[in-house]
């Protein structure tokens, strides 16, 4: 057999709690792939909180969106992650199904602009808040830059530190291949 890579397992995992209905948070949008993928899943009867701090991210996840149809039942946000108590609706809160966290820099954008350990923890755990009961959080981490490894460090102390009866935290990555290859965390809340 061959075992899934990263991004498809992620996509798994996602499936595996995403309905038509669902509320979904993209934490990194970047070029938007996460964010169309969760906006399918969710369908118009759903919702999709996206958010990205450069305007170029989000110019490229909405017109992804446009082209694909599923534009109506996101809503894209300019602000950090660490803000996301802030920007989602009352309502929603304790109702989240699935947040996905693509971390590191935009693709073909400018790399000096990273996620930093501080406001990703902040983000980490506001979300573990909004979660539903076996809602889950998935997290793609890159550790191969400095800055990368500093986040990794800080987001696995974190989430080792998690009381295991309230949540179960699952590290899926490959340990034998070359230049740090990014691996999962998925944090289902029991
Ligand atoms: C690896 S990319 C995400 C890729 C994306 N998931 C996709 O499917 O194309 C990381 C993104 O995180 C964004 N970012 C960096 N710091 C952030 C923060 N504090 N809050 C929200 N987004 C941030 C960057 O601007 C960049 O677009």
């Amino acid at each position: 057999m061959t075992l899934q890579r990263i991004l498809p397992f992620t996509r798994t995992l996602l499936d595996s709690v995403l309905e038509k209905g669902s509320i979904a948070i993209d934490g990194t949008c970047g070029n938007g792939h996460d964010t169309l993928y969760l906006a399918e899943r969710v369908g118009e009867e759903g919702k999709v909180y996206g958010y990205d701090i450069q305007e170029e991210a989000l110019l490229a996840t909405k017109a992804r969106l446009e082209k694909e149809g599923h534009l109506s039942q996101v809503n894209l946000i300019h602000s950090s992650h660490a803000h996301v108590l802030d920007t989602i609706e009352e309502t929603d809160k304790g109702q989240v199904a699935a947040a996905i966290f693509n971390l590191g820099y935009l693709p073909g954008g400018d790399k000096s602009i990273v996620t930093n350990p501080k406001d990703t923890l902040e983000a980490v755990s506001s979300i573990l808040e909004l979660l539903k009961p076996g809602g889950l959080l998935i997290v793609v981490v890159y550790s191969g830059h400095q800055e990368g490894k500093k986040e990794s460090d800080a987001v696995l102390k974190f989430t080792s530190e998690l009381d295991q009866r309230d949540y179960q935290v699952l590290r899926y990555g490959f340990i034998n291949q070359k230049n740090n290859p990014p691996y999962v965390l998925a944090i289902s809340k029991t």
